[in-house]
């Protein structure tokens, strides 16, 4: 097996790291190996101990590296938080070959002319997703690729994130003794993988519920059109049950994934079990309802929350409602309090491959699978070696965004 073969993702949390290793053969892909490590130097989704979260990549990386047997040294990295905005701009090229065929170079060249725009200096482009393209005055193209045409525009979605936030993450990934392939926005491969096109068309919500962050995505017309994230999160929860039992937030945490549930009519009132309080030995026995009382009125503002967020990001009601992902949503009880407080279809999303059926990997899949998905597409192109300049053969690659070439320079100076 060579190494082309294989794609690794990272998607650094607040409350885990997870490396996910993707091998695609045959056509087919699959997850062949997964490593997890505790998060450390990660607040509410963004670093800020930047030596506690090179150990914990590491950490992650070393695990997924022993179940496979290999050695990484490439990974896509995922970036996600408030930092990240979005712009729509547009680009025009006149296509170049001579028979006027659209290549994947008038691609290229689109894409890089709707990238020249005016960005404040502390902000960076982290990708550019094309809405449509128009081929000689005519709209709605999603792939031009073998069209005939002589003028090229692109309507597209131009992803920013604060260059402090991008150098930390970068600093960090580079750090633990890894390259950064790419930068992939969390919620756009999360996007890909988890929603369906009907949603992604008519109007759907992707909401992440992490352990210090929720990430909302809104897709419509088939792209992403807006995001936000909230400071709030699974560790919340956590916290009230440390608060309500009076016992230390590990000890929280642990009776959270064993016992917790979101909503107090599905809660049983004989399943018990036992915490020890702060500040004595003595063990106090609890019961699920106990949990439940605590974990439902949380649950029900970190939905009303989202709710009031989407108001505000001009959304009121959305055809495909919500589409509910990450750590937090696996909590039972939660997909109903979630229906109550949202007033809409709402569904939970979770990676459907081996190895990775929980909603808290949906992130780190989605890195692979958005990159696999562009690989398909650039294969899928028609290949003219005359017109190119690569020989006939070589393996295509991803399209990099602008901010890897954009950002060794920075990054160069601080090391
Ligand atoms: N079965 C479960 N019941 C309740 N909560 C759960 C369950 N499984 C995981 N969680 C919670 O999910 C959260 C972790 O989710 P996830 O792994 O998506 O977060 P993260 O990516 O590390 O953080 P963030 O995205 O906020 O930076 C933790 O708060 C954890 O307690
Ligand atoms: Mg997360």
């Amino acid at each position: 097996m060579s190494n082309n073969d294989i794609i690794v993702s990272l998607d650094i949390g607040t409350s885990k790291v997870r490396a996910i290793i993707g091998e695609i053969s045959n056509g087919t892909f699959n997850i062949i190996g997964v490593g997890s490590a505790d998060s450390e130097g990660i607040r509410k989704g963004a670093i800020v101990d930047i030596d506690q979260t090179v150990q914990s990549i590491r950490s992650a990386v070393d695990h997924a590296e022993r179940m496979v047997g290999i050695q990484i040294s490439e990974v896509y990295v995922g970036i996600s938080g408030n930092h990240i905005g979005l712009l729509t701009s547009h680009g025009v090229v006149a296509v170049q070959n001579e028979d006027r065929e659209i290549g994947e170079d008038d691609i290229d060249r689109v894409l890089k002319a709707a990238e020249v725009i005016a960005l404040p200096p502390e902000r960076e482009i982290i990708d550019i997703v094309a809405k449509q393209y128009v081929v000689d005055g005519l709209e709605g193209i999603k792939d031009p690729r073998g069209m005939i045409g002589v003028r090229l525009e692109v309507e597209a979605t131009i992803i920013t994130g604060a260059k402090t936030a991008i150098h930390n993450l970068l600093r960090c990934v580079e750090k633990s003794g890894l390259k950064v392939s790419d930068l992939v926005l969390l919620s756009l491969g999360a996007g890909q993988l988890a929603l369906s096109k009907d949603e992604k068309t008519m109007g759907a919500a992707l909401v992440d519920i992490g352990a210090g962050s929720t990430t909302i995505a809104v897709f419509e017309s088939g792209t992403i059109v807006a995001t936000s994230t909230l400071p709030i999160g699974g560790e919340f929860i956590t916290n009230d049950i440390a608060y309500g039992l009076r016992t230390l937030t590990e000890q929280a945490e642990k009776v959270k994934l064993k016992y917790g549930c979101a909503s107090m009519q599905d809660a049983a009132a004989d399943v018990t079990f036992k915490v020890t309080r702060i500040g004595s030995n003595v063990d106090k026995e609890f019961t699920q309802e106990d949990l439940a009382a605590i974990a439902e009125p949380r649950v029900q503002e970190i939905f009303q929350l989202i709710s009031q967020e989407m108001k505000r990001l001009g959304y009121n009601e959305l055809p495909g409602g919500y589409i509910l992902t990450g750590g937090t949503v696996s909590m039972p009880g939660l997909l109903k309090i979630a229906q109550q407080e949202l007033d809409a279809s709402v569904r939970v999303a979770v990676p459907d491959y081996i190895g990775v059926r929980d909603p808290g990997f949906t992130g780190g899949v989605g890195i692979l699978y958005k990159i696999i998905k562009n690989i398909r597409v650039r294969n899928a192109a028609p290949k003219k070696p005359a017109n190119r300049n690569k020989p006939a053969g070589t393996k295509e690659t991803v399209r990099k965004s602008g901010v890897m070439e954009r950002l060794k320079n920075i990054f160069s100076e601080f090391i």
